[in-house]
């Protein structure tokens, strides 16, 4: 027995397109831009990127892009991972029990995007799209693109049977699919074939729907409640939805309309058993009959009687400036006379419609005037305008609505799971930016919120750009914490890394003690403690020796300790390596021989007569005098003293306008942000539909 909606509307549009509709109906296949963006050659080759065909199923990411290394499975095919069997590659079983396994679930700092075949078209070949994706979600990746084993484009349905399993899929599935023709699945598969350089794209939903001010969005449904897993979605998210659509609405931030599809009997047939049962106003208005069985159960007429209530509903309301009071109309319906129960039918509907009029903003009188005679022989205005609706309109890029349940935007017809969250943020790619509600932001996912992916990636950059920046449309690195923006003479930006151990006025105390350093980090900076005095133990093994000066015995060590040398190349993140904490060198007053590998310090002149301090010998009584070589020494280190200031009163001066640059930066994260990159964006383009029955 079929009870989809989807698969009953195929089945007799088919005969309402022949006998009523001149001009042939068109599908519009919903598509987005899939981009290589890495490595650069391979980038190079596809600069127009692909086309890539929505699924009606899983999460798409209206406004925004999902961009990952792009993995293959297949026997033959030794890039990523290879799989047994050959047919690994369609992903119909358990990918993480393939042979051997694809589990991508723990390679959490990677986002793969995994392509997979259709398959051969043979009946039974491969599986339903819906079940890939499935699977290609369990092995860990982030998205699916599915390659055609021809030509051809086609919509990805979910599968229409009714059962736990898709069930499953319909709701689970968090992942976005996409659809490629054959040609673009070739040309992937010959970018990784190469194996050396690992490929990535982007999987681009940002400029599928026209953006308006203010967003018009459809939805287009039917009353009847017994269709198995797709109605049971579509209750339970007619009720999420109820407080968003309000909200929305109120604010006229958006205009809402529902629809209502409608099926016609062919003339000729009008008085057969099928049209009676199926139809209102002498087979002008059908609608199939819910539980397949026209003898038992509720009508298809009984349906097509409550859609037109519900559009009368939907009427008053509007006319009462309240349009979205036909939420709780519906929802309200929804639960209190569903088929289940048998309740569904005029009089739950009327104590439905006297529930939401408790505070008369119309009348009941009204509600039976627009709904009219069911068995009167005359076209009603309201159903007649849901046909002309339903065709779409081809000059301005809407197509015509065949699925149920559809939700069409700013004309485009949004494809993906029926859920809030992923509805919510189509609609809000709808709006012009700059127009987007605030209450938009919490659809559009935060890719910076920590542990996000912007946050990951930007966090691992090693060119400074650490700040993550959600554009909305994806994110943005900027210069991070201890970095501060650039101008290339070339226009790029970089990020320079300030050196907080030379510019900011209260280090942490840590790094300032006596035998304390700061380290200077790129982005940062960390306080060395507890720097070892090498001398205090055993004079760090160098010579030393106690000697009689002036009849006293003093301890000359040739230990040197090297502290300021060390805080010195710290301080300017330079490697310690070649920076020992102590040198061996003799003190002033000795002169250096090296005995056996190690210096042996002996006095240049009597040490009675050498002053400790430079180094510089006095004369003897009765020995020649002249300017020893400490004092030349002694001069040289001056000159160079003070250069070196020069050169820090120059870096200062330097470091100030660099903090003026840094409070630019800072102030340039409250400025609005930058248009989302134009460039990257593929309009959607119509194609014509080639049906799948999920498959
Ligand atoms: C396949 O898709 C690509 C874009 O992804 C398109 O350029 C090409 O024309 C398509 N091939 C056919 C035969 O439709
Ligand atoms: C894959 O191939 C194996 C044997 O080669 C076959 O048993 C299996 O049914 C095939 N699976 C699919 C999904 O085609
Ligand atoms: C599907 O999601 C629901 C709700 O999140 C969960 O309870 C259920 O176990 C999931 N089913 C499967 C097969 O993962
Ligand atoms: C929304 O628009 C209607 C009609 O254009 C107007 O009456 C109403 O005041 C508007 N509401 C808000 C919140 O702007
Ligand atoms: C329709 O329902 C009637 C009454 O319940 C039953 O006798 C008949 O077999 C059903 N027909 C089909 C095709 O299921
Ligand atoms: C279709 O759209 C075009 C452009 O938006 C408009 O001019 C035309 O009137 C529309 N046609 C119908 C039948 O609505
Ligand atoms: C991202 O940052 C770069 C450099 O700051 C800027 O040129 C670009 O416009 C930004 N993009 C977005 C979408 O904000």
């Amino acid at each position: 027995m079929v009870r989809s909606p989807a698969l009953l509307l195929a089945a007799v549009l088919a005969t309402a397109a022949l006998c009523a509709a001149p001009v042939a109906a068109r599908f519009v296949i919903e598509e987005g831009g899939l981009r290589v963006v890495l490595p650069d050659d391979a980038k190079k080759q596809y600069p127009q990127g692909f086309d890539m065909a929505l699924a009606n199923f899983g999460a798409p990411r209206y406004g925004g892009t999902l961009r990952g290394r792009l993995i293959y499975i297949h026997s033959d095919f030794k890039q990523t991972a290879s799989c047994a069997p050959a047919n690994c590659s369609y992903a119909c079983q358990d990918l993480t029990k393939a042979n051997p396994p694809v589990d991508l679930r723990s390679e959490s700092d990677e986002t793969y995007i995994m392509l997979v075949d259709r398959g051969p078209p043979a009946p039974g070949a491969a599986c339903k799209f819906a079940e890939k994706v499935w699977n290609v979600q369990q092995s860990g990746a982030r998205g699916a693109i599915v390659v055609n084993y021809e030509d051809k484009m086609t919509t990805m349905e979910a599968p229409d049977e009714d059962d736990e399993a898709n069930l499953k899929y319909l709701t689970n599935i968090t992942i976005p699919a996409v659809f490629v023709n054959k040609t673009t699945g070739d040309a992937l598969r010959k970018l990784m074939e190469g194996g050396s350089k690992a490929i990535y794209v982007s999987m681009d939903w940002t400029d599928i729907l026209p953006r308006k001010q203010q967003v018009f969005w459809e939805f287009w449904t039917n009353s009847n409640d017994q269709c198995g897993p797709v109605c049971d979605v579509q209750k339970q998210f007619i009720k999420e939805f109820v407080p968003v659509a309000k909200e929305f609405d109120s604010h006229n931030w958006t205009v809402f309309t529902p629809h209502y599809i409608v099926w016609i009997c062919p003339t000729p047939y009008r008085a057969s058993a099928e049209c009676t049962s199926q139809c209102i106003r002498n087979g002008r208005y059908c609608s199939p009959d819910p539980d397949g069985n026209l003898t038992a159960g509720y009508e298809g007429r009984d349906v097509v009687q409550e859609n037109l209530r519900q559009l009368c509903v939907f009427q008053l309301a509007k006319d009462a400036g309240r349009p979205y009071l036909w939420w709780d109309y519906v929802t309200l319906f929804g639960e209190k006379c569903d088929m289940d129960s048998k309740k569904y039918g005029h009089d739950c509907a009327m104590q439905v419609f006297a529930e939401i009029n408790k505070d008369s903003w119309s009348s009941v009188a009204a509600l039976e005037a627009c709904i009219g005679e069911e068995k009167a022989d005359a076209p009603h205005p309201i159903m007649d305008a849901q046909m002309v609706a339903q065709k779409g309109n081809e000059t301005s890029g809407s197509g015509e609505v065949f699925i149920l349940p559809t939700i069409r935007i700013n004309g485009a017809q949004y494809r993906g799971k029926m859920a809030t969250a992923e509805v919510l943020r189509a609609i809000c790619a709808g709006f012009v930016e700059g127009n987007m509600p605030q209450a938009c932001s919490k659809a559009m996912d935060d890719a910076c919120m920590v542990g996000g992916k912007g946050y990951q990636d930007c966090a691992a950059r090693t060119d400074g750009k650490t700040q993550c920046v959600n554009t909305f449309s994806g994110y943005n690195c900027t210069c991070g914490h201890g970095f501060i923006p650039h101008k290339e003479p070339s226009g790029e930006e970089t990020c320079l890394d300030i050196n907080e151990c030379l510019s900011v006025s209260q280090l942490d105390p840590k790094c300032t003690c006596e035998r304390c350093a700061c380290k200077n980090l790129r982005g940062g900076y960390e306080c060395v403690t507890d720097i070892p005095n090498e001398c205090a133990n055993n004079h760090g093994g160098c010579w030393h020796a106690d000697l009689k000066v002036k009849g006293k015995t003093v301890t000359f060590s040739g230990c040197k300790d090297n502290l300021a040398a060390y805080k010195d190349a710290l301080a300017h993140g330079l490697p310690t390596d070649g920076v020992p904490l102590h040198t061996c060198t003799c003190p002033p007053c000795f002169t250096a021989v090296e005995k056996g590998g190690a210096i042996m310090c002996t006095p240049k002149c009597s040490l009675d007569y050498c002053d400790l301090d430079v180094g510089v010998c006095h004369a003897e009584p009765g020995a020649g005098g002249g300017v020893g070589a400490g004092g030349i020494a002694l001069i040289v280190l001056l000159c160079v003293g003070i250069l070196g200031g020069g050169g820090y009163f120059a870096y200062q001066y330097r470091l100030r306008s660099m903090m003026q640059q840094e409070v630019r930066a800072i102030m340039s994260q409250y400025m609005p942000l930058d248009d989302a990159d134009a460039m990257e964006g593929v309009g959607s383009r119509l194609k014509r539909l080639a049906s799948n029955g999920g498959v």
